[in-house]
């Protein structure tokens, strides 16, 4: 349910085109919350591109801005990761795009069709069918063994009881679970909790996938290794995700798109590649700061294009990371030709990966 400081959305149509290419999109969303929060919401000029001084207006106004002009889309299979300090926004925006804040301004389109135009009912229906969450506590009910809590969204939506508990034990199975379907939450370890949370938010086949730091309460040999399947899960199911965490190394893993958040903004969005080498700013910067560079760049990450062989060049696939690709270079030659299977893509000198490394570019 929206919250009593939601506002009513500005939505200029119900439905977009171009949003139609993607499975999701935000489209300068904001989001500003407190007591008077619609008529600070009022006060923001959306074609006003001087966002400092919007949100001092709004905070003028006794608002607190959640979400700040807010635009990314996420295609079909997308793993797109958002990532920020605390507070920086990132739960905000993942919960104005199931609607459970009303954004302010902006629209969030699902399959073409504009969320802030729809009725609660209609967006009842919609996070039913189309959108399945998950949270960093997990968020199980406590009197409902593991079989009970996955069921649960599919008794929501009227399924016959031997159909729910058929598909529930399903999806026990897909997160590893087999024969604990009668174990109460707290007859679970964390790790397992979050696994029943990720199998009932996907015993509804959500096309959209919205997790909010679902690792971040776990410890490190269990977030790994549910990273590890979450990574495997989604080769097979292709959803298309929204991933919160505030881990670069967990983003690098797992992300096709990155978008890093600050007071409420997207301040940069891209590659984890392109983010280590082009960060713009040093809020960027002290997020990839840590990152093995080696082991994460690879040779189509620094490449200059070419269209003839170097001399004296190994030749080493696009994919390569940088790692490998330096041990190569020991044999004598100093040059690289990057290749995606015969044909030549570009080159790469021994140079140009202590350049990337070093980031003294
Ligand atoms: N329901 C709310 N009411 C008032 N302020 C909120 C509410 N939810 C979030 N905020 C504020 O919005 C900002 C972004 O919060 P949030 O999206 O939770 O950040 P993150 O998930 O990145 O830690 C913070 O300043 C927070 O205090
Ligand atoms: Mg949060």
């Amino acid at each position: 349910m929206p919250s009593s400081s939601d506002t009513s959305p500005r939505a200029s149509s119900r439905t977009s085109k171009l949003a139609k290419t993607y499975k999701l999109e935000c489209r300068s969303l904001w989001k500003i919350f407190g007591e008077d929060a619609e008529a600070a919401a009022q006060k923001i000029d959306p074609n006003n591109t001087d966002h400092d001084r919007i949100i001092n207006d709004v905070h003028d106004h006794g608002g607190i801005v959640g979400a700040s002009d807010v635009n990314f889309t996420v295609a079909p299979g997308e793993l797109f990761v958002i990532m920020g300090l605390s507070g920086s926004g990132k739960s905000t925006v993942l919960r104005s795009i199931a609607q459970l804040h009303r954004p302010s301004i902006g629209q969030v389109f699902l399959d073409g069709e504009d969320l802030t135009a729809m009725s609660e009912a209609e967006l009842m229906e919609i996070r039913r069918r189309k959108i399945g969450m998950v949270f960093q506590n997990f968020g199980l009910v406590p009197h409902f063994t593991a079989l009970q809590n996955i069921a649960f969204p599919l008794k929501m939506r009227g399924e016959a009881a031997a159909s729910r508990h058929q598909k529930a034990e399903e999806m026990l199975k897909l997160v590893g679970l087999e024969g604990r379907g009668d174990a109460y939450p707290h007859e679970l370890s964390g790790g397992q909790q979050q696994r029943v949370g990720i199998a009932r938010s996907l015993a509804v086949d959500p096309e959209v996938w919205l997790l909010d730091e679902p690792f971040s309460a776990l410890d490190p040999l269990i977030r790994r290794q549910l990273q590890d399947e979450l990574l495997e899960l989604q080769s097979r199911l292709k959803k298309s995700i929204v991933f919160i965490t505030h881990d670069f190394a967990e983003a690098v893993k797992l992300a096709d798109t990155i978008a890093i958040m600050r007071d409420g903004k997207i301040i940069q969005k891209g590659t984890a590649a392109e983010l280590l080498l082009h960060p713009v700013d040093d809020y960027v910067r002290a997020f990839v700061e840590d990152v093995p560079r080696l082991q994460v760049l690879t040779l189509a990450d620094i490449m200059t294009p070419a269209t003839r062989k170097p001399s004296k060049a190994l030749k080493m696939a696009a994919s390569t990371p940088l790692e490998t690709a330096m041990l190569a270079l020991t044999g004598g030659e100093d040059t690289i030709a990057v290749m995606a299977d015969d044909r030549l893509l570009g080159k790469v000198s021994r140079q140009d990966i202590i350049n990337a490394v070093e980031m003294v570019s």
